[in-house]
C-alpha cells in the first residue's frame, strides 16, 4: 500500500484550541459541580449572597459541563475526525474561528449572567435571548463547517462516526431554536412562545434530547472514531453501527415525556413516552456492545494502556446509564425516583462516567497526535486519572442511589391516619451522610483533571513548532 502526502494540510489549529478548552472548561465546571455539592453538605458555603446561591451556581455549573466541557470535547474530536475520515481539511479555517471564538463568548456570557439571575429558567435552555441568538448563529457555522467538510470529502463513504456526529449538529439546532421560540421584553428578560403544558412538553422535548442528541449521539460518534483506533482493531459490525444510528435516532425524540410523568401532560403522552423509552434499550446496547466487542482480540491492552480503560469503562457507564434510564422511566418506578436523589445520580452515571470519560480518552488519544509528539508525557498520570475518575464516579452514583431510594420512601410513607410518617427535614438529615460521599467522589473526579492538565501542558511544551506542523500532514494511505 502506497503512502502519499497531500498538498493540503489539516486545519488542527482549532481541533487544538476546542482540545485545551475541553480542559480548562472541565476543571472550572466540576470544580464548580464540588462546590455546589459542598454547599449541600454545608449551607454556609452560599455566603448570603445572590450570586453565589445554590439556585444561581447549579444552572452555571450544568451550563459549563455540558456546554463548554461537553461541547469543547465534541467540536475538537468531530473537526478532528472528519478531517481525518474524509481525508480533507475543513472547507473554511475563518468559519471554524469563528466558531471557536463565539462558543467562547457564548460561555463567559453564562458565567456571566447565570450567577446574576438572568435566567429564561427552562433547565439546560437557562440562557437569555441575546446570548441564545449568538448561539444559534454559532452553531448553524458549525453545521456548514462541518457538512461543507464532508461534502468535498477524498473519501467515497462517509464512515459511521459522522452520521452520529451530523444527527447531533441537526437535531440539536432544532431543538434550540424551537426551545427558545420567545418574547422578548427587555434587552435581559423573555417569555416563552408557548404556555402551560405545552410549554413543559416543548421544554422537554428539548430537554430530553439535549441528553439524546448532545450528550449521547455526539459522544457516539466520538466512540466510533477512538475506541477503534485505541484499541487498533476494526468496528466489530459496520452493518450493526448503522442499525444502532436509525433505531437510536428514530426512537429519542420520542422518549422526553418520561420527564413529565404524573404532570398536567396527557396521560396517553406519557405513556407514550415510557414505552419509547423503554424500546431505547435495545439500541443503546447495540451501540454499547458494538463498542465493546471492538476490543475482541485486544482485551490483553487494557492491561497497559489507560487511555483505553477509559473509553471501554465510559460504554460500561454508558450501558448501566441507559439501562437504568428506561427502568425509570416506568411510571410506577419514577414515581419513586422523581424529585430524588436517584435522578441525580443517574445523571452523573452518564455524565461522569460516559460523557467525561470518553472526551478525556478521546483527548488523550488527540494530544499527541496534535501537537507531534509520540505519546502522552506521563502514561502513569493517566492512570492514575482513570482510577480518581473510576473511584469518583462509582462513590457520586452509589452514594445517590443510597440517598434516592431513601428519600422516596420516606416521602411516601404514612400512617395508619394517613399523615406522612416523615416531615421533609427528616428526610433531608438521612441525606446528610450521602451528599458528603457525593462531595468526596466529586472532588475525586475533578482532581484527576489536574492531573490531566498537568500532563497535557507538559506535552504541549515538549512539542516545537515545527513538530507541530508536521503534524498536519494529510498522509493519504492507499484509497482510503
Ligand atoms: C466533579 C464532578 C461533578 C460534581 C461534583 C457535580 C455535582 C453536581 C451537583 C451537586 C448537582 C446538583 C444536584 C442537585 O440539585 O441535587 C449537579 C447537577 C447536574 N450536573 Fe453535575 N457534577 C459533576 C460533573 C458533571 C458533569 C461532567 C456533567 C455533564 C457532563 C454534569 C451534569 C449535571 C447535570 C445535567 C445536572 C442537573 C441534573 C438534574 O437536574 O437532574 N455534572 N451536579
Ligand atoms: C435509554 C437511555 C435513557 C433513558 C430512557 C433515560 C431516562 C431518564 C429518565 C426516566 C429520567 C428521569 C426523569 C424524571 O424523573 O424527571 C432521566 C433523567 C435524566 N437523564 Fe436519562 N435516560 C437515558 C440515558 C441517559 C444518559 C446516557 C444520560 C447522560 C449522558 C442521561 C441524562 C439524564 C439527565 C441529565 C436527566 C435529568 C434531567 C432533569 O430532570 O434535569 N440519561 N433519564
Amino acid at each position: 500500500m502506497s503512502t502519499a502526502i497531500s498538498p493540503t494540510a489539516y486545519n488542527y489549529k482549532v481541533v487544538r484550541q476546542f482540545a485545551i478548552m475541553t480542559v480548562v472548561w472541565g476543571i472550572l465546571g466540576m470544580g464548580l459541580g464540588v462546590f455546589i455539592a459542598s454547599q449541600l453538605v454545608w449551607p454556609e458555603l452560599n455566603f448570603g449572597l445572590p450570586w453565589t446561591t445554590f439556585g444561581r451556581l447549579r444552572p452555571l455549573h450544568t451550563n459549563l459541563v455540558i456546554f463548554a466541557f461537553g461541547g469543547c470535547a465534541l467540536f475538537a474530536t468531530s473537526y478532528y475526525v472528519v478531517q481525518r475520515t474524509c481525508q480533507t481539511r475543513l472547507i473554511s479555517d475563518s468559519l471554524a474561528a469563528f466558531h471557536f471564538w463565539g462558543w467562547q463568548a457564548v460561555i463567559i456570557g453564562a458565567i456571566v449572567t447565570l450567577p446574576l439571575g438572568y435566567t429564561t429558567t427552562k433547565e439546560y435552555a437557562e440562557l437569555e435571548w441575546p446570548l441564545a441568538i449568538l448561539l444559534a448563529i454559532v452553531w448553524v457555522t458549525y453545521g456548514l463547517v462541518f457538512f461543507g467538510t464532508i461534502v468535498k470529502r477524498k473519501t467515497k463513504h462517509i464512515y459511521v462516526g459522522n452520521w452520529f456526529y451530523g444527527a447531533f449538529i441537526v437535531v440539536t439546532a432544532m431543538l434550540h431554536i424551537v426551545n427558545h421560540m420567545s418574547l422578548p421584553v427587555s434587552l435581559f428578560k423573555s417569555y416563552s412562545a408557548y404556555s402551560g403544558a405545552t410549554d413543559a412538553m416543548i421544554q422537554w422535548w428539548y430537554g430530553h434530547n439535549a441528553v439524546g442528541f448532545f450528550l449521547t449521539t455526539g459522544f457516539l460518534g466520538m466512540m466510533y472514531y477512538f475506541v477503534p483506533k485505541q484499541a487498533e482493531r476494526p468496528i466489530y459490525s459496520y452493518r450493526l453501527s448503522i442499525v444502532h444510528f436509525w433505531a437510536l435516532i428514530t426512537l429519542y425524540i420520542w422518549a422526553g415525556p418520561h420527564h413529565l410523568h404524573y404532570t398536567a401532560l396527557p396521560d396517553w403522552a406519557q405513556s407514550l413516552g415510557m414505552a419509547m423509552s423503554i424500546i431505547l434499550l435495545a439500541p443503546s446496547w447495540g451501540g454499547m456492545i458494538n463498542g465493546m466487542m471492538t476490543l475482541s482480540g485486544a482485551w490483553h491492552k487494557l492491561r497497559t494502556d489507560p487511555i483505553l480503560r477509559f473509553l471501554v469503562v465510559s460504554l460500561a457507564f454508558y450501558g448501566m446509564s441507559t439501562f437504568e434510564g428506561p427502568m425509570m422511566a416506568i411510571k410506577t418506578v419514577n414515581s419513586l425516583s422523581h424529585y430524588t436523589d436517584w435522578t441525580i445520580g443517574h445523571v452523573h452515571a452518564g455524565a461522569l462516567g460516559w460523557v467525561a470519560m470518553i472526551s478525556i480518552g478521546a483527548i488523550y488519544h488527540m494530544i499527541p497526535k496534535l501537537f507531534g509528539r509520540a505519546q502522552m508525557h506521563s502514561i502513569g498520570l493517566i492512570n492514575t486519572h482513570f482510577w480518581l475518575a473510576t473511584i469518583g464516579t462509582v462513590l457520586y452514583i452509589a452514594s445517590m442511589w443510597v440517598n434516592g431510594i431513601t428519600q422516596g420512601l420516606m416521602w411516601r410513607a404514612i400512617n395508619d391516619d394517613g399523615t406522612l410518617t416523615y416531615s421533609f427535614v427528616e428526610a433531608l438529615q438521612a441525606s446528610h451522610p450521602g451528599f458528603i460521599v457525593r462531595a468526596l467522589g466529586g472532588a475525586f473526579f475533578a482532581s484527576g483533571m489536574l492531573f490531566m492538565a498537568y500532563n497535557v501542558w507538559r506535552t504541549v511544551r515538549a512539542s516545537n513548532p515545527a513538530e507541530a506542523k508536521a503534524a498536519e500532514q494529510i498522509a493519504v494511505v492507499g484509497a482510503h
